[in-house]
This record gives structure tokens, C-alpha cells and sequence, in this order.
């Protein structure tokens, strides 16, 4: 998605600057970690994070007004944690954690660095500051991928040892296994010709940067297009409203492929506000960009419509891996966010800026009034 700017970027990143085979074997043997089967598996981690957000969010359900944004990321950053390594970040309970805090250092100082031509060459940027702080960071991330790992690796010997004895407890989070990317990875990598404990943490790592802020960024703006659109938040709210005929239960996959009308809001959100703003392709002729119209979307629209028109995850070969996850992250995400809270937000298009940063992002968060939701305030809307 994103390439530092140098090539002294030890943590992989981005991707364009894996040479071709390694990109191609490395590609054959993830593809199958985004199976339909381990996305369903993912489903939990997403409510159950969803949950945690929701609680977080209480205390300002108040009419005040407030920036949603971090909110969304943490929560984010806590499932792409999970699923990818199986381990606990707890982003959004403990808000002073060295990792997070890291992973956004390295954001902003890979952004800083790629708009300040002077700091690309390797030896001025690591006597800088940011430089030193950039480096600090990546240890800190290599140690910490390393370190879960090492536990991995030694829990799937010991699996392996005993395996007439195979559990359904993770005994190093002492909860329900659930499979990571990361054991999964692990597994192929017992195979000939598998990956290396280093080539591993480079996909980890990958996952990690790509699969949090990307859907963030996706979830923020369509809460700020729903929140400026009553009438499209009516019909999100009724189509929940109908899967979940008012019960308070947990999002399950079935629930998420129902959410039909969500969708067409979600890839609507990103035809305007593309996660991911610098895929570059040279225009012919001009084109009119037009109104927040998830009806652009519907069944009968796409299929007259040009596969490539529309490319938020890119296309061909090394397109977004993470698509059906992403969507099925946002769907739950949002889902929990309008079953519960109809959504104002108070700026307009017009006046929200955006950044065009390793993700495209609003300059001051996304602003918004939570009214907790009862069919009455469903209806007067
Ligand atoms: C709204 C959310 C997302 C958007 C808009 C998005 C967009 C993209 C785009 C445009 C690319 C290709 C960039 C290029 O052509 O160079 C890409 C690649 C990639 N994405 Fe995503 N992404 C999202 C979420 C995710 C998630 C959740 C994950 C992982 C869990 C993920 C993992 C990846 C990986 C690993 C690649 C590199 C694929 C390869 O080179 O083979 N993405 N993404």
C-alpha cells in the first residue's frame, strides 16, 4: 500500500518493494489465511471489540460533542492485533501503550519523511530526531513480534508433541483458541520451502499497519457521511433494526451478509473518501465527482458498470488481500455503532479537511452528537 520512503525500512510496510517472487510465493501462501472459514472465525474478535468500543463511547452519549476518530482506531488496532497474532493489545482500555504510541510514531515519521525530500538519503535521516525515534519504534514492534512469535512457535511444538492431547484452550491468553494469521503462517512454515521467522514478521507486520488504519479511516468517514445524511442513517438503522428485530445480541456472519444496505454505504463512502488516496492512473476524461448516493451501489448499477471504474482495494494481482475482512470489520463496527446511537455530525463536506497522508484522514477528526436510539428517535429523525 505505502513504501517508506528508503529502502533501509526494516519493517515491511508497504509492499512494492518486495522483488516479484518473493511477492508471488509469499502471496500463494497467505491467500488461503483469508479463507471464508478463518473470516468467520474472526467474526467474535470483531464483536467483541465492537463491544468494548461501544462501552468506551458511553460516557460521551451525552450531546457533547467529540471526535469519534480515536475511538474508531483503537478498536481497530485491537482486532488487527488479535487476528493477526492472537495476542491481546488492549488498545482501548490501556491508552499509555508503548506499542500503539509506536505504531503511530512510525506512521507519522514515514509520512514526514517521504514530504521532506532532504530526510529520504538513510545517513541524514538517522541522525535526525525523528530518526532516532523512527528506529527506536521499529525495535520496539520487532521485539514485540518477535517475542509472540517465539511463544507461538513453542506452544505449536508442544502441540505438535502432544497432539492426542489437543485442546480447545490457548494457554497463553487463556482463552478459546481462536487462529491468528500468525498460527497459520507458522503452520505452512513448517512445510519445505516455508517461510523464515524473519519473512514472518514482515507479513505480520505488514498486516498490522495495513489492516488497522486503512479501515479506520473507512469507518470514520462513513460515520461522518451518515451523520450528515439522516435520511441514508434511517435506512441503515432500519435495515438493522430488521436483521436484529431490537434484540441486543451479537453480530453474527449471517447478520453481517444481510447487511446489504450497509454496504452499498460502506463502498459508497470510500468511492468518495478512498482509504487508500494515491493508487495513480491517468484519466482520459474529465470526471464529475457527484453526491453521496449509495444507490450507486446497488445490485443492478455494478453490474453495468466496468469492473476497474471502481477500485478502492486496487485490482489485478496484488490488489488488497484484506478486502473481505475489511468490509466484514466495518460492517460489525458500524453496526453496532447505529443499532445503538443515531449519529449528527456538525461540519460539511465542505468544510471537512482532508489529509492525504499514508491514509486519507480528516485534519480534525470527525466531530460528532451520539443520541442514544429509541424507535421514537428512529422516526423524527
Ligand atoms: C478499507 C480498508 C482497506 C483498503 C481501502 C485497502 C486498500 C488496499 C490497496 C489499495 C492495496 C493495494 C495497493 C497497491 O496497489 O499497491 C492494498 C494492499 C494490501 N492490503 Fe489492503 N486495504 C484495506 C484493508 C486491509 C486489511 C484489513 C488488511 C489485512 C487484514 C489489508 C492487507 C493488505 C495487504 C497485505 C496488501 C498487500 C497485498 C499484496 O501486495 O499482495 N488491507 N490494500
Amino acid at each position: 500500500m505505502f513504501q517508506a520512503p528508503s529502502g533501509t525500512c526494516k519493517l515491511s510496510v508497504g509492499t512494492d518493494h518486495v522483488p516479484g517472487t518473493k511477492w508471488h510465493s509469499h502471496r500463494k501462501m497467505i491467500t488461503p489465511t483469508f479463507h471464508f472459514k478463518i473470516l468467520e472465525n474472526f467474526q467474535e474478535v470483531f464483536v467483541e471489540k465492537s463491544e468494548i468500543m461501544l462501552k468506551k463511547l458511553r460516557p460521551n452519549a451525552h450531546g457533547r460533542v467529540f471526535d469519534i476518530y480515536p475511538f474508531i482506531t483503537r478498536c481497530a488496532l485491537d482486532i488487527i492485533c488479535e487476528t493477526a497474532m492472537g495476542t491481546q493489545l488492549n488498545a482501548q482500555e490501556d491508552m499509555d501503550s508503548e506499542y500503539v504510541n509506536a505504531v503511530y510514531d512510525i506512521s507519522e515519521a514515514t509520512i514526514n519523511r517521504a514530504l521532506s525530500p532532504w530526510l529520504h538519503p538513510d545517513f541524514i535521516f538517522q541522525r535526525t530526531k525523528m530518526g532516532r525515534r523512527y528506529q527506536e519504534c521499529i525495535q520496539q514492534l520487532h521485539r514485540f513480534t518477535n517475542k509472540v512469535i517465539q511463544e507461538k512457535k513453542s506452544l505449536l511444538a508442544g502441540a505438535t508433541r502432544v497432539t492426542d492431547q489437543s485442546s480447545d484452550e490457548d494457554t497463553s491468553i487463556g482463552k478459546k483458541k481462536r487462529r491468528a494469521f500468525l498460527d497459520l503462517l507458522l503452520e505452512a512454515s513448517l512445510q519445505e520451502g516455508g517461510l523464515s521467522d524473519e519473512e514472518i514478521r514482515e507479513e505480520v507486520d505488514t498486516f498490522m499497519f495495513e489492516g488497522h488504519d486503512t479501515t479506520a479511516a473507512g469507518i470514520s468517514w462513513t460515520i461522518f457521511l451518515l451523520g450528515i445524511h439522516p435520511e441514508i442513517q434511517v435506512r441503515v438503522q432500519r435495515e438493522l433494526d430488521e436483521i436484529f428485530q431490537g434484540v441486543s445480541r451479537a453480530a453474527t456472519m449471517q447478520d453481517v451478509q444481510e447487511m446489504k444496505y450497509l454496504e452499498q454505504v460502506i463502498k459508497e463512502s470510500l468511492r468518495l473518501y478512498p482509504s487508500v488516496p494515491f493508487i495513480q492512473r491517468h484519466l482520459n476524461q474529465d470526471i464529475k465527482l457527484d453526491q453521496f448516493n449509495p444507490d450507486n451501489f446497488r445490485l443492478e448499477n455494478v453490474q453495468a458498470r466496468h469492473p476497474y471504474a471502481y477500485i478502492p482495494f486496487s485490482a489485478g494481482p496484488r490488489n488488497c488481500i484484506g478486502q473481505k475482512f475489511a468490509l466484514q470489520e466495518e460492517k460489525t463496527i458500524l453496526s453496532y455503532l447505529f443499532r445503538h446511537y443515531s449519529v449528527r455530525c456538525l461540519d460539511k463536506m465542505e468544510d471537512v479537511v482532508t489529509l492525504a497522508e499514508l491514509v486519507l484522514r480528516p485534519e480534525n477528526g470527525i466531530r460528532v452528537v451520539l443520541t442514544p436510539r429509541d424507535k421514537a428517535s428512529l422516526h423524527t429523525l
